[in-house]
């Protein structure tokens, strides 16, 4: 059978090795941000806001954020950049803000990205440590050379922010918006400039729901149906007005700082060392099998893999606990191993390849 392409070839050999899991049905989901729905707490756990001290978290809120390790939250840079630890609190889990349910925990550091630009929004990113942990499960951020934050994938933005263009009206409950994740060229188009790679946007055709006002700092996730989770690929950024067609949203395209957060909220003892990778080759069969050494300390692996020799694009699969891998191909490969627990990865293992090609 002709393998068309490698994203194709490594993920229909994963789907022969992983147990079926169950297909995903569709999230519950009630309305938006702007023209969108107020949505089920439950099911969003890491969900977190900053709110002003000594306000209530209704009068208080001012930006979204998540919770991405047990002590720390991720948010948008402009949100965070003027307020000092002691101005602000992050409540979690508090859909409805005007009930005392979830966390409100102080803050003991605020971590802008190093190179936040005020004026273009390029970096728009910031990790706030809480003074003690919450108790809420934290969510993954997406892998470095995933794909899922591609265009066309459906996405669902969070945010207590404002719920019409008009006028500021700020809701209770936490509202979602169903978006689709747009390229960045046609991004461009309606932007004209100021979107970089490390932007990503994301609207519907009709305009109808977008993120606004209040928004920003909040979390744009998609559904791995690999590991039937969901993942952060954005943080709301900004945007020209809002809902308005032809225009997009923009966000922080998060897989361009995996390093950034793992290197800043894991602690040494959560530091992981890379796998040592080797590949046994069957070049009569045209099999590959990777084998990588495993780690006590990791909860998974990723395997990376890009056409040999151009060595681009690099594409990503999360294989869990697996610690082994045959696939049987025709092409050549570049194969690299990582290791992760949670938002902590390691480097890349030693990079091997083999060439199958007639
Ligand atoms: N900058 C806004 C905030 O601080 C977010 C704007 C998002 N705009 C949009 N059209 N999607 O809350």
């Amino acid at each position: 059978m002709p393998i068309t392409t490698p994203a194709v070839f490594f993920r229909s050999l994963l789907i022969s090795i992983l147990i079926c899991y169950s297909s995903f049905s569709s999230a519950q989901i009630t309305p938006k941000i702007i023209g969108g729905k107020p949505s089920n707490l439950i099911q969003w756990p890491w969900m977190a806001g900053i709110v002003l001290k000594g306000r209530s978290s209704f009068d208080g809120i001012f930006c979204g954020a998540s919770l991405i390790a047990k002590d720390w939250v991720l948010t948008a840079a402009h949100c965070v950049f003027d307020e000092k630890r002691s101005t602000i609190e992050i409540i979690i889990n508090q859909a409805d803000l005007d009930n005392n349910e979830g966390e409100r925990l102080s803050v003991d550091r605020i971590l802008v990205h190093p190179l936040f630009d005020t004026e273009s929004l390029l970096n728009d990113i910031a990790l706030v440590k809480l003074r003690t942990p919450s108790t809420s499960t934290p969510i993954t951020v997406l892998p470095t050379y995933s794909i899922e934050d591609s265009a066309g994938q459906d996405a669902i933005a969070l945010g207590w922010g404002t719920t019409s263009a008009v006028e500021p009206k700020y809701p209770k409950r936490l509202h979602q918006a169903d978006l689709s994740i747009i390229s960045n060229p046609k991004c461009l188009t309606a932007l004209v400039d100021g979107i970089t790679e490390n932007m990503l946007c994301a609207g519907v055709p009709s305009a109808k729901q977008d993120t606004c006002q209040g928004d920003s700092g909040g979390p744009l996730i998609v559904f791995d149906s690999q590991t039937q989770s969901w993942r952060q690929v954005g943080i709301t950024s900004w945007g020209d007005g809002c809902a308005r067609k032809g225009f997009y949203g923009v966000y922080t395209r998060v897989k361009k700082y995996a390093s950034f957060i793992s290197d800043n909220i894991c602690s040494a003892n959560e530091k992981l060392t890379p796998p040592s990778l080797s590949l046994s080759l069957n070049k009569e069969l045209f099999d590959v099998t990777a084998h990588w050494s495993t780690s006590n300390k990791a909860s998974g692996y990723r395997l990376h893999y890009a056409p040999f020799p151009q060595a681009q694009p690099i594409y990503t699969l999360d294989v869990s606990e697996i610690t082994l891998l045959s696939a049987n191909s025709r092409g050549a490969f570049y194969v690299a191993m990582s290791s992760y627990k949670n938002n902590c990865i390691s480097g890349f293992s030693n990079i091997e390849h083999f060439d199958f090609r007639q």
